[in-house]
């Protein structure tokens, strides 16, 4: 692994794939497989503490990235909102000047993604996204490892089947862009992608051979997929939830729609879901599902990126 990528990971936030070039994403990719692999024995974050703040619920990025910091010899110290002066209008520049001089880096999940940047903003330590409104870019970094575990090197294409403009599927379409991936979104006209994120999307795939497509039909959109992801139609916060219910069924990831797909097309969720929504109990614990590989490579990924972001 090429010395010239360590270095210029080293001391970076981490807060939107839009920051990362393909050659970065792949050594990230490759560091978490090396972990998963069990390849390291040292404790590369010895004498480190992460605060992670959490200003929503939390149970996979929770553990997930306290786990992998404590199995790299780090503290994860874990801030919920309500007990920090936030809660009384202490802002945020302050906020992160003062955790500055105590921890090595901040991680935080929050309802706004303006909130990690005025963070980074202040801060003079490193910040990662671990899910904002608009991006959640580790989760896409352990589905891009997941896809590579199954697929190598192959070309896919991959289909994002519901709300286009969720966090998760803004950086899904960045990591199939830095992939060279045919990412298609098949959402409703009203939940399409932002169309800035669809805008730098189309940039970067422009650069790596692949291609961003939005469709409003879900079944011309699977035929020949190898990967169909899908993600909660009412995210953490978003106001209308009701006329999502009326508008996304069309949407359901059922054993029908995945027919339609490659005959070894796997299928991906981040979960939290709703079983009989977004996705069937069928298909969720089915055998095209990878649902709970996903979720464990969020160990090994958060390992990389604090490895990768802190460690000489
Ligand atoms: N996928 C994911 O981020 O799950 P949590 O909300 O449980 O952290
Ligand atoms: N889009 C979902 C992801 C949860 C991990 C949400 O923001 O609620």
């Amino acid at each position: 692994m090429s010395r010239s990528l360590r270095r210029s990971l080293l001391g970076r936030n981490f807060l939107s794939l839009l920051d990362y070039s393909p050659e970065e994403f792949d050594y990230l990719m490759d560091l978490s497989i090396d972990y998963k692999k069990g390849r390291f024995s040292d404790k590369p974050l010895r004498g480190k503490t992460i605060a992670l703040i959490f200003e929503k619920p939390s149970t996979r990025t929770r553990v997930s990235t306290s786990v992998a910091i404590n199995e790299l010899g780090g503290y994860p110290l874990e801030l919920s909102t309500t007990a920090l002066h936030i809660s009384r209008g202490e802002t945020l520049r302050d906020t992160a000047l003062v955790l500055s001089r105590y921890v090595h880096a901040i991680a935080a999940r929050v309802k706004k993604h303006e909130t990690l940047l005025e963070l980074a903003k202040w801060a003079d330590v490193p910040v990662v996204n671990m899910l904002s409104d608009k991006y959640h870019p580790l989760q896409a970094l352990a589905d891009a490892m997941t896809m590579k575990e199954r697929f190598g090197d192959r070309k896919l294409r991959v289909v994002f089947v519901g709300d286009g403009g969720a966090n998760t599927s803004h950086s899904l379409m960045l990591a199939s862009a830095l992939q060279g991936y045919h990412h298609v979104v098949a959402c409703p006209s009203a939940y399409s992608p932002d169309p800035l994120i669809l805008e730098r999307a189309k940039e970067i795939a422009s650069r790596t051979g692949g291609h961003i497509e939005v469709t409003e039909d879900p079944k011309e959109a699977v035929n020949g997929a190898n990967v169909i992801y899908t993600d909660t139609w009412v995210s953490m916060g978003v106001p209308d939830a009701e006329k999502r219910m009326q508008v996304f069924p069309p949407y359901q990831v059922n054993e029908a729609l995945i027919s339609l797909a490659e005959e070894d097309v796997i299928v991906m969720h981040c979960q939290p879901w709703f079983l009989g929504q977004e996705i069937t109990e069928r298909v969720a614990y089915g055998p095209h599902s990878v649902a709970f590989e996903q979720a464990e490579n969020r160990l090994h990924t958060a390992k990389a990126i604090f490895k990768a972001i802190l460690v000489p």
